[in-house]
């Protein structure tokens, strides 16, 4: 039954309570909305709506801390709506609207042995999985990806959770940790530990096929965060849809973690990067003609 203090937490804004820097184009950020932070299970995402002028952005949780009323997610900006999030808010600014939690729970069964692989971003998203899954009684490991030094995260974060032997850090083009890609972790996992009852990737849809590929092969059970355009969040408007299998659902109802063997991962890609021309182009204008006057706008509103 809703509790007085459930319903009245309905009318709280969202609000950014921390913010930090962990890489050039990454950071965390802290948010303040009691719904999301004493609802979310691990795997769910919410949709951010910076402004009112603003796309729907879905960003996976990454931490939530019932106790404040928050939840943390990794912003790594890359596009327009993620370029606004961290450039035109800081701690203490309220967003338009956060809509979540959304999408189905990471379905935390005992597996066995589970490796997570993260790439960029993904290490934030599958963070909070990899807990609940070492909580359920499984052998976890972590692979951290990334192309270079500046796209690991939440390293110290995982070591400090499940110690340094648990946690391989890669990286395809620097000299930082070992050398190569998604599917190197897997393999070199093989070779050292043997096969995993369990794979879960997050990551950017060529990672994810590329992975795929090789847990299909090797008949290992894969479950995929898979990145997807999305507006309603809703199931309505079919935006994110993603076949799977002869099955064509939809990633903010029934994912985002779905089947990785089974995930037609070219048509993900493919849908994914139809409109990078035209996000490249919002973005150049973003950054050369709204920002500056965003900026000044805010400064004038904090000096008044
Ligand atoms: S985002 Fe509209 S159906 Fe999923």
């Amino acid at each position: 039954m809703a509790t007085e203090k459930s319903v009245l937490s309905l009318l709280d804004k969202p609000k950014v309570v921390g913010k930090k820097q962990v890489s050039p184009r990454g950071y965390f950020m802290e948010i303040y909305l009691p719904l999301v932070a004493n609802n979310a299970k691990p795997g769910q995402f919410v949709t951010i709506q910076a402004t009112e002028m603003s796309a729907r952005q879905p960003m996976q949780i990454v931490d939530t801390n019932p106790e404040k009323g928050t939840f943390s997610i990794l912003v790594e900006a890359y596009n327009r709506s993620t370029v606004e999030l961290v450039e035109l808010f800081s701690e203490g600014e309220e967003l338009f609207n956060v809509e979540g939690p959304n999408g189905k729970p990471f379905p935390v069964e005992k597996y066995g042995t589970v490796l997570l692989i993260g790439h960029g971003w993904g290490a934030g998203a599958n963070y909070p999985i990899a807990k609940a899954l070492a909580d359920a009684g499984n052998e976890v490991y972590i692979a951290i990806v990334g192309g270079s030094r500046e796209n690991i995260y939440c390293e110290s974060e995982y070591k400090q959770l499940f110690g340094e032997d648990k946690v391989s850090v890669y990286t395809e083009d620097d000299e930082y940790g070992k050398e190569g890609g998604v599917v190197q972790a897997l393999e070199d996992f093989i070779n050292e530990k043997g096969q995993p009852d369990l794979v879960v990737f997050a990551g950017g849809a060529s990672h994810g096929e590329m992975l795929a590929e090789a847990t299909k092969e090797k008949g290992i059970k894969n479950l995929s965060l898979v990145p997807s355009l999305m507006l309603c969040t809703s199931g309505l408007c079919l935006t994110c849809r993603v076949k799977v299998g002869d099955k064509m659902v939809m990633n903010c109802i029934e994912g985002p973690y779905l089947d990785g063997n089974q995930v037609d991962w070219k048509n993900v890609t493919f849908r994914t990067g139809y409109y990078w021309d035209l996000e490249k182009e919002s973005l150049e204008y973003f950054l050369n003609k709204l920002l500056p006057k965003l900026k000044r706008k805010k400064e004038k509103k904090q000096n008044q």
